[in-house]
């Protein structure tokens, strides 16, 4: 489910016009589906249903309060990279007890804050950070969960910077170095309990293939540890990718057809059929760590077009966001489709959109054929639900941007935008 359509001319997020969101609130704004966020969840904790399985969140993906809330209420459990994250868990209402805290270099502080909330398990990323957790829980007098990431050197075939389970990615433990760790694990240090094993291959595949070979790879692992060390979960990360080119609901306006179509896109339900059969008779709890697909395609970024310039070369339509506010084009060269509040019939334009920040790298998109929106007219930039305001920065000391959750008919400020005293609070 997307709920983002023309509604009688008018985009829509459910049943609230946007065009009256950017109105009250300013822009640049984020939008966000309350029901689209919890649609997303229920289809993929659906796919599950037929084993033994939990649904924890990506919180970088999108760690808004009120987002986190929405999913604890649903049943999520939520994986997080810092103790800032799993302060934010708590804060909205979800239970540490459900919580996996992966990353590659944990802090003393933050290891101390987990193990005092009695988080369900660290994944560890090296044998380093495994023999730290033992002493840090020894001084606490506790056992410390832990699960080994596990590197399956897999091409997930996605953008060089979000792809991670090769081995020259930073991230996880060589697959053969893995059993070898577990017996340390269990000789010698006593105070760390080996609960479970993990991975995640990279973000964005939009292929079934990749989790397929990383999953079958991984099986005989996993069971091997399950039978020697009693794990209890495996967790086999996130990734789902989702649809950025032409991701609008339905009702997709006439000039929408002259945008280029991503490859067939990855189905929930896709995905389910081909790695469910796989998993059924590993009997062990299996974890999934999805972002990008439960908000992804759950939230916009609304901005309103400020000045058009026509160069020799080219036209710039130029916006007051910025890649501050949604850095993913800069950064990934990631695609968000743009379609303006209102409905357009006319002529369409090639022109990059690019917004006030002093990098030529400032742009949301070049050579796109467009509709031919004007000053004063306010876009969105869709599919900037996931790896959107987590990302935004004051670079160029902008204030970060407003968010805003809809229900239904009803919308609510869930962060207020910043103001230039927040911006510049705790300098002297
Ligand atoms: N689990 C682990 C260990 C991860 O590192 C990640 C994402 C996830 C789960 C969630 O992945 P997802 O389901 O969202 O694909 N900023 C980039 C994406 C970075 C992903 C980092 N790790 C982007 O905007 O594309």
């Amino acid at each position: 489910m997307h709920a983002f359509s023309y509604i009688n001319g008018q985009l829509q997020c459910e049943n609230v016009a946007l065009q009256n969101l950017a109105d009250e609130h300013g822009t640049p704004l984020y939008v966000y589906s309350a029901n689209t966020i919890v649609d997303h969840f229920q289809r993929l904790d659906q796919a599950l249903a037929s084993i033994d399985h939990e649904v924890a969140f990506a919180v970088k993906a999108n760690s808004n309060l009120s987002v986190l809330r929405l999913l604890a209420q649903a049943g999520a459990g939520f994986d997080i990279v810092s103790g800032g994250e799993l302060f934010r868990v708590i804060k909205a209402g979800g239970d540490p007890a459900h919580c996996t805290f992966a990353g590659v270099g944990k802090t003393r502080e933050e290891i101390i804050y987990a193990l005092q909330n009695n988080i369900y398990c660290f994944n560890v990323e090296s044998e380093a950070e495994l023999a730290y957790l033992n002493e840090v829980a020894a001084e606490l007098g506790v056992i410390a969960p832990a699960a080994v990431r596990v590197n399956p050197n897999v091409d997930a075939k996605t953008h060089k910077y979000i792809s991670t389970g090769k081995s020259e990615n930073k991230f996880g433990i060589d697959f053969d170095a893995i059993g070898a760790l577990y017996d340390k694990a269990a000789s010698e240090w006593k105070n760390v309990r080996m609960r479970g094993l993990q991975m995640h291959i990279g973000s964005q595949l939009t292929s079934v293939k990749p989790f397929v070979e990383a999953v079958t790879k991984v099986k005989p692992l996993a069971l091997s540890l399950k039978e020697k060390h009693q794990i209890e979960f495996w967790s086999i990360g996130g990734g789902i990718g989702i649809v950025y080119h032409d991701s609008l609901a339905s009702g997709n306006p006439a000039w929408w057809s002259a945008q280029e179509v991503d490859a067939k896109p990855l189905s929930i339900e896709e995905y389910g059929a081909a790695v469910v059969p796989l998993l059924a008779d590993v009997g062990l709890k299996i974890l999934l760590e999805p972002g990008r697909y439960i908000v992804g395609n759950a939230g916009v970024l609304l901005t309103r077009c400020l000045y058009e310039k026509k160069g020799s070369a080219k036209t710039f339509k130029i916006v007051d966001a910025g890649m501050n506010d949604l850095i993913r084009p800069a950064l990934y060269e990631g695609h968000h489709e743009i379609a303006p509040l209102k409905e357009y019939s006319g002529a369409l334009v090639t022109a990059d959109v690019v917004g006030p920040i002093c990098e030529s790298g400032d742009f949301f998109c070049q050579n796109r054929e467009m509709p031919d929106f004007q000053p004063g007219d306010v876009i969105a930039l869709l599919s900037a639900g996931a790896y959107g305001f987590v990302m935004a920065s004051n670079y160029n000391t902008r204030p970060l941007p407003a968010e805003i959750l809809v229900d239904g008919s009803r919308s609510k400020v869930v962060r207020k935008r910043q103001t230039l005293e927040d911006v510049i609070a705790g300098e002297s």
